[in-house]
């Protein structure tokens, strides 16, 4: 399927996991890649490469404003546009209460809220030059679980959603939707370390019964950055098996 024939696609947290698996399903589809991360992607550039597309890799933490500016530069020197933008870079250290300290709470609020923001800021303006971009926010189905150590990680997605909800109505008059989809817990290099005492109760919760792989999660991103979804913006989708019900 060619939904997203050359579109520009920015993925943050493009070196593995999630971002590894929506990198090359773009590319599959027809989109040109701008892999960011603070990691090597060269493993995800060699798969897009075979899926038959371009990509460039750029090393880049989300929390720099500095480093998104180079990408910016990297990006239009090579594609000359940017289409897409899909945030999902997060870290999820657990702590509990008794055991976060600032500097842990700030890290994770910069990577994954302030990240955002920051790729926002970068790119938007870039994609309102030809009046379409897509943008896309990682949450997380976590917010509804009674998961203890997570309030840091819960807090930087809630405001994700938040961020998504104001951003639509910022962009939608230069052609930008921006919505948030939240995962369900899934199978990947981030999650490995979970005791399985606590991957298998979150999924529990689920009505299907199974831990998600990054392909579970990827379609609906696909969906909301082609065109079929110019008329959805601000939302947030639940993507987690059927756990969080409206
Ligand atoms: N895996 C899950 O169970 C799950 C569930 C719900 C939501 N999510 C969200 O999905 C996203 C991806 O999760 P994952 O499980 O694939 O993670 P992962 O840990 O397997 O991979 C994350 C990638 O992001 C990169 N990264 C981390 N900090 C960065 C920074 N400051 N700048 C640039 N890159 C950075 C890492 O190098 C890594 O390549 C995250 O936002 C996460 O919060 C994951």
């Amino acid at each position: 399927m060619s939904t997203h024939d050359n579109r520009v696609a920015i993925v943050t947290g493009a070196a593995r996991g999630i971002g590894q698996e929506l990198a090359v399903q773009l590319a599959e589809r027809g989109a040109k890649l701008a892999l960011l991360d603070m990691g090597d992607c060269s493993e995800t550039l060699a798969a897009v490469t075979a899926a038959g597309s371009e990509a460039i890799a750029v090393q880049c933490d989300v929390s720099s404003e500095a480093d998104w500016i180079s990408a910016r530069e990297a990006v239009l020197g090579r594609f000359g546009r940017a289409d897409i933008l899909v945030n999902n870079a997060g870290i999820f250290p657990f702590a509990n209460i008794d055991d976060l300290t600032p500097e842990v709470f700030r890290r994770v609020l910069n990577v994954n809220l302030e990240g955002a923001y920051l790729g926002v800021r970068t790119f938007a303006p870039v994609m309102a030059e030809n009046g379409w971009g897509r943008i896309v926010n990682f949450a997380s189905n976590s917010i509804a679980t009674n998961l203890a150590g997570l309030s840091h990680y819960m807090a930087s997605k809630m405001g994700v959603i938040g961020l998504t909800r104001g951003l639509a109505n910022d962009l939608a008059d230069r052609g930008i939707t921006v919505n948030a989809i939240a995962p369900a817990i899934t199978r990947t290099p981030g999650t490995s370390v979970m005791p399985s005492e606590i991957t298998d109760a979150v999924w529990g919760q689920q009505a299907i019964k199974r831990f998600a792989d990054p392909a579970d999660i990827v379609g609906p991103v696909l969906f909301l950055t082609s065109d079929d979804a110019g008329f959805m913006t601000g939302q947030t989708i639940s993507v987690d098996g059927g756990m969080m019900k409206l």
